[in-house]
């Protein structure tokens, strides 16, 4: 039996010939299927005298690697013109013009962040971050909040293990734990991001956001503290002066605490901030407790310093006017292309935050 019997030369020209992959592959079933022509001629070889098997069986194997090399050749050059020809059909022209009625916005609460950075940019603060999936230790723990502290019920926590060793951040506070255990002192910093507390009504969202501030050096006291804050609002809100008052509070780690209003009156409708003889609280802050100092392993004899915590989303309903926190994240373009912000308009001190 010589390999001229299994139509060696008409498959190889067929092979060769194949215009399309689907024909390469129906080829590659002919030969190599179930009831192809490697398959009937192996199933022969049982049937051969002992001194012809060996030889016909090598060159059974020499042709199979023939064909199979031939074949994916093949088939490599196909995927490969097949991905020539979808690149050069997807190809964008990106001089053409930009439909006019469908420009992205900014969202109120990026704007807000922006405009904050920018403030306190400018003085000094610089922009650090930290994972929403935070660890029990670092949301609570460090920050002098122990085990059965009734604070940890106060924000209603969404943890995520059993052992509620890991949760969803309640506030950006960890922030300060994971900067003052990765640096070294001085910290100026300021941290915007995402919290989560079970929570939600008119004012009050699952997820919010959040802007901590940490300034911790050597010689800081809370006149630093309110001076910083008073600077900020009247930039936030550009307006020359602002009524805002201090009232004492608690957070397990500051102290002493405070909570920060700030006055407003609604006139004709519309809500009037900086002056009149209603109070909206709109952050807490305080000198950093000792035992959180301690905690990250810094020296709290040499350094000392102030936190605060805005919530931005808050700041962002009384600047613009917005009355329901939950618009916000409801993804509603026709609400957005009305409170949103052109892109292009990059907050800056200078130019006016919001002009
Ligand atoms: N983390 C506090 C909260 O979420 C706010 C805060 C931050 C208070 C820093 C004091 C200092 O309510």
């Amino acid at each position: 039996m010589s390999i001229e019997n299994l139509k060696e030369k008409e498959f190889l020209i067929k092979i060769n010939e194949a215009k399309t992959l689907a024909e390469i592959e129906s080829l590659k079933s002919e030969i190599f299927g179930k009831n192809g022509l490697m398959t009937h001629e192996f199933k022969k070889l049982g049937s051969l005298p002992e001194e012809k098997r060996k030889d016909f069986a090598k060159k059974l194997n020499e042709l199979k690697s023939n064909f199979i090399n031939l074949i994916d050749d093949k088939i490599f050059e196909f995927e490969n013109k097949e991905i020539e020809n979808k690149l050069k059909q997807e190809k964008v022209d990106i001089t053409l013009p930009i439909r006019p009625h469908q420009r992205g916005k900014i969202h109120p609460v990026s704007q807000v962040i922006d405009e904050i950075s920018s403030i306190f940019s400018e003085i000094g603060f610089s922009v650090a971050e930290g994972p929403d999936v935070e660890t029990e230790y670092n949301n609570f723990t460090a920050l002098n909040t122990p085990d059965h502290h009734p604070a940890r019920d106060m924000h209603d926590t969404f943890y995520l293990d059993k052992n509620k060793r890991l949760l969803l951040r309640t506030h950006t506070s960890p922030v300060q734990i994971r900067t003052m255990m990765s640096q070294k002192p001085p910290f100026k910093i300021i941290v915007p991001g995402r919290t989560y507390r079970c929570d939600s009504d008119q004012t009050h969202a699952p997820m919010f956001h959040q802007l901590e501030g940490l300034h911790i050096d050597k010689n800081i006291t809370m006149g630093h503290l309110k001076g910083c804050l008073n600077h900020f609002i009247k930039e936030f809100f550009e307006i020359k002066n602002v009524k805002m008052r201090f009232r004492p509070s608690h957070f397990p780690f500051t102290e002493p605490s405070a909570e920060v209003d700030i006055g407003y009156k609604i006139e004709n409708g519309r809500i009037v901030v900086g002056e009149g003889d209603k109070w909206l609280e709109i952050l807490g802050c305080g000198m950093v407790h000792p035992n959180v100092l301690k905690n990250v392993k810094v020296n709290n004899k040499k350094y000392k310093g102030f936190a605060f915590g805005i919530g931005i989303d808050r700041l962002a309903m009384l600047k613009y006017g917005i009355n329901d926190l939950r618009a916000f994240f409801e993804t509603d373009y026709r609400w957005l292309s009305h409170f949103g912000f052109d892109p292009l308009d990059v907050p800056t001190n200078y130019r006016g935050l919001s002009k």
